[in-house]
């Protein structure tokens, strides 16, 4: 199994002493910092916008992905560029013309991500696949740290990686949600590449570091 990749979610961390924490996520070699954007609407907890992705951008050097879990994005994409996002991640079931959206993440010169959620099929993916730098599937509903891994979703990331695959691309295939060193192994096996963690990263007693370490190196 190659390594994966590992976005931390700063969800989970110390808002008081966010540049402390991404820094040390940093330093413990975290590949990318994931950004969850929630408006209240399109998932039902509201979490932060683009002056905080604006904060974190100015404390690291790390690219930070962006995971927009708000209704219509089309609204908000010039935004978070300019805040100093590296990737637009837009859900499937937020884009009213998902097609168009993807294009005007591409335009800004972004990478380009799409979202699904849990009781998404995957076939929803197959006209736009080759558009996309990442998949992200929802291994939780989204709106919340610290769910429970649903294991229903481990047969869907098997079908987009043979998806993948068959068209010979190189798109990444992340997995979000209730991710820690029980739950990496299964989704790493059924073809996932990139895990995003918040609560095993930034909750976890045993310190950030070793953390990290457990998630790339499962025993
Ligand atoms: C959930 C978010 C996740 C969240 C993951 O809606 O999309 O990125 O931060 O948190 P954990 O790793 O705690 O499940
Ligand atoms: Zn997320």
């Amino acid at each position: 199994m190659v390594e994966p990749k590992i976005a931390a979610s700063i969800l989970a961390a110390d808002f008081t002493r966010l540049g402390e924490q991404v820094e040390a996520v940093a330093t413990a070699g975290a590949d990318r910092l994931h950004l969850d954007i929630m408006d209240g609407i399109f998932v039902p907890n509201i979490s932060f916008g683009p002056l905080v992705l604006q904060a974190v951008f100015k404390a690291t050097k790390l690219p930070l992905e962006t995971h927009l879990m708000i209704d219509q994005p089309d609204r908000y994409l010039e935004d978070f560029a300019k805040a100093g996002a590296s990737c637009l991640i837009v859900h499937t079931e937020g884009a009213n013309h998902l097609h168009r959206t993807l294009e005007r993440i591409r335009a800004l010169g972004l990478k380009v991500g799409v979202a699904i959620n849990p009781a998404t099929p995957s076939l929803i993916l197959d006209p736009i696949l080759d558009m996309v730098d990442l998949v992200l599937v929802m291994t939780v509903n989204p709106g919340f740290g610290g769910q429970k891994f649903l294991d229903r979703t481990l047969p869907k990331i098997t079908e987009i990686r043979k998806r993948i695959d068959h068209l010979g691309l190189k798109t990444e295939l992340e997995v979000d949600g209730g991710i820690d060193p029980a739950t990496a192994p299964k989704a790493l096996s059924a073809g996932a590449t990139v895990l995003v963690a918040g609560s095993a990263v930034f909750g976890s007693p045993l310190g950030i570091a070793k953390a990290m370490e457990l998630l790339k190196y499962p025993r």
